[in-house]
């Protein structure tokens, strides 16, 4: 498959954070981008979205090399069907969904398009067996802000061919990602388990009365969260010493929250109606706090981290 800008038209399916974002990426390497949303109206307000993130790129990252490729918006899923060779799907986090809009992109499977998911951690064979496109089908989970973070995890499921995996690394490395092969099709595949082993423990240290949220917060911004951008979890066993790590790890892992399902602090914030940053409340009170500057601050702290690593480097 011609991946070049050139010879490739790239379809994006959803039109939330990570739609609207990776249209972005696609067009700022250079790529015809078709965006796909089913509301019309939503669909109408995504122009203005995207002018604000090619100005933060702009100022922030640099214009790109190239011409930046057109986004043409649809309300129509046949635009995307018929005429992309490379389709994104980016719609809510629901296997029954994704499936349901995989299944009917029915042209592009008869074109053998290259069919991607960006869901954070469902089962890529499953979605691909339940939409009849488990041959076309190849993980590719951006991370939020998808036009700053540099990772593309590429999951191989099941009936996934090391062709199409090739196909979905040399994409994702045209638009500037780095892309890291998952080699198999494992729940939340590598970032989101890490994440939400973390999570899970932040979540269980407030349950059982140890800190704050806002404590918590502080101890993993400020202590290994410092470190982690240039020393990663292995690198930085290997610098403490796995006779330290082995001594710890004997009497610290047994004592680690196990939780299997749902937590009941986060049973609780919702039955409360606490959603988070949007609905003013969650584990922090939003109300007096401005969401955007926190936003702007993670975006701008990403930039500068990145700058620094590859200055670094
Ligand atoms: N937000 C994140 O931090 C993040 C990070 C990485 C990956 N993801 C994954 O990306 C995907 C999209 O997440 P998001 O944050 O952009 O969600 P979002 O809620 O911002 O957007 C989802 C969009 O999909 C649309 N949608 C839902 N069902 C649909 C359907 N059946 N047909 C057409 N459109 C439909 C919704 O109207 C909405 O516009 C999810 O799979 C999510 O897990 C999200």
């Amino acid at each position: 498959m011609n991946l070049s800008p050139a010879s490739c038209v790239v379809g994006v399916c959803g039109l939330g954070q990570m739609g609207a974002s990776a249209a972005v990426c696609f067009s700022r390497a250079g790529y015809k981008v078709l965006l796909w949303g089913r509301d019309a109206a939503r669909l109408a307000a995504t122009p203005p979205q995207f002018a604000k993130l090619h100005a933060f790129l702009d100022e922030h990252v640099g214009p790109p090399a190239g011409a930046i490729g057109d986004i043409e918006l649809s309300a129509d899923l046949r635009t995307v069907d018929e005429r992309a060779d490379v389709i994104l799907e980016c719609v809510t986090e629901d296997l029954g969904q994704k499936a349901d809009l995989l299944s009917r992109l029915t042209a592009a499977k008869e074109r053998k398009a290259l069919l991607l998911s960006t869901t954070s951690g469902l089962s890529i064979t499953a979605m691909g067996r339940q939409s009849g496109t488990q041959h076309l089908l190849v993980g590719a989970h951006f991370w939020n802000p998808a036009h700053l973070m540099p990772i593309v995890e590429i999951i191989k499921g099941d009936d996934t061919s090391e062709e199409r995996m090739g196909w979905a690394t040399e994409l994702a490395t045209r638009i500037g990602k780095t892309p890291v092969r998952v080699e198999k099709d494992v729940p939340g595949f590598i970032g989101n388990r890490l994440l939400h082993a973390l999570w899970r423990e932040a979540i269980h240290l407030v349950e059982t009365g140890v800190a704050s949220p806002a404590d918590v917060d502080l101890v993993a911004s400020l202590t290994f969260g410092l470190r982690l951008p240039a020393v990663g979890p292995f690198a930085n066993m290997d610098l403490v010493g796995l006779e330290l790590l082995s001594q710890i790890q004997s009497y610290l892992l047994r004592d680690l929250s196990s939780a299997a399902g749902v937590m009941p602090a986060v049973r609780e914030h919702l039955a409360a109606g606490h959603t988070g940053m949007r609905s003013g409340h969650g584990f922090h009170d939003w109300t007096a706090r401005d969401p955007a500057a926190l936003i702007s601050l993670r975006d701008r702290q990403i930039v500068n981290q990145l700058k620094f690593l590859r200055g670094g480097k």
